[in-house]
C-alpha cells in the first residue's frame, strides 16, 4: 500500500479538554490498568493537549520525567498550558516530533509509555512500533490503545486505519510480551512489556 503524501491525523485543540470527554472518559481510568511508578521517565507518545498529564505527573511524582510527543504544535501549546497550571513544567519535556522518530528519546531511557489513540492517527506505524521498542529499557511496559474503525474509501483512509491484525502483526516484529486488555468494539487497549 501506498503512503506517499499522505498526512497523519491531528485534532482540533477542543477535542482534547471538553466537558463531555471529562465526563466519559475518566483519564485516571485508564491509568490504573497499568500505572506508571514513582520516579519513571515516561513518553507519552501523541500526548495531544495533555489529557493524561495531570495523571502521569502525580504518579511518577517529583524524581519523576516525562516526555509530551506530538506533531502538532496547538495540541503541545495546550498541553503546556495544562503543565503550568498544574505546575509541573519541571518535570515535563515538550518534543515537537513524529513519534515514528524521537532521537531526542534517548535508546532505553524511558520506563513507561503511554500511547493513547496515537496509533489510528499516524500513518508510519511500523517506524513508530520500532521507535517505542527503541525507547523502552528492557523490561519496560507501554500502554496502548486504538481506534479499530475508520473509513477506507480513501488511501488516507486505509493507512490510518489500525485493525487488531495489523496491531499483531506490527507486534509480531520484536518479541513483545502482550497483556490484551479490554476490547470494546471499536477500540482495543494492550500492555506491552519489552522482553528482556
Ligand atoms: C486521538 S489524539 C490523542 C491525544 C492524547 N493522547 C489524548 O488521549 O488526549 C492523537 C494525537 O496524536 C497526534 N499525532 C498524530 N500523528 C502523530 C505523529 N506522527 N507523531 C506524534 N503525534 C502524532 C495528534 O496530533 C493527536 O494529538
Amino acid at each position: 500500500m501506498s503512503t506517499a503524501g499522505v498526512r497523519d491525523r491531528t485534532l482540533p485543540t477542543w477535542f482534547f479538554h471538553n466537558p463531555l470527554r471529562r465526563w466519559f472518559k475518566k483519564p485516571g481510568r485508564l491509568i490504573d490498568f497499568c500505572p506508571p511508578r514513582s520516579g519513571d521517565v515516561v513518553a507519552d507518545l501523541g500526548a495531544g493537549g495533555g489529557f493524561f498529564l495531570a495523571e502521569l505527573s502525580r504518579r511518577v511524582g517529583s524524581a519523576g520525567r516525562i516526555y509530551a510527543v506530538d506533531i502538532d504544535d496547538g495540541a503541545l501549546s495546550l498541553a503546556q498550558r495544562v503543565a503550568t497550571t498544574l505546575e509541573v513544567t519541571d518535570r515535563v519535556e515538550f518534543i515537537h516530533s513524529s513519534a515514528a522518530s524521537v532521537p531526542s528519546i534517548p535508546s532505553g531511557g524511558v520506563d513507561y509509555i503511554l500511547s493513547n489513540g496515537l496509533l489510528c492517527c499516524l500513518i508510519d506505524k511500523e517506524r513508530a512500533m520500532e521507535e517505542m521498542w527503541r525507547i523502552l529499557k528492557p523490561g519496560g511496559r507501554a500502554l496502548v490503545t486504538f481506534v479499530t474503525i475508520g473509513p477506507r474509501f480513501t488511501a488516507r483512509g486505509r493507512a490510518l486505519r489500525t485493525s487488531e491484525r495489523r496491531f499483531r502483526e506490527l507486534l509480531s516484529r520484536r518479541s513483545w510480551e502482550v497483556i490484551p486488555g479490554k476490547a470494546k468494539p471499536f477500540s482495543r487497549r494492550f500492555i506491552l512489556r519489552k522482553f528482556g
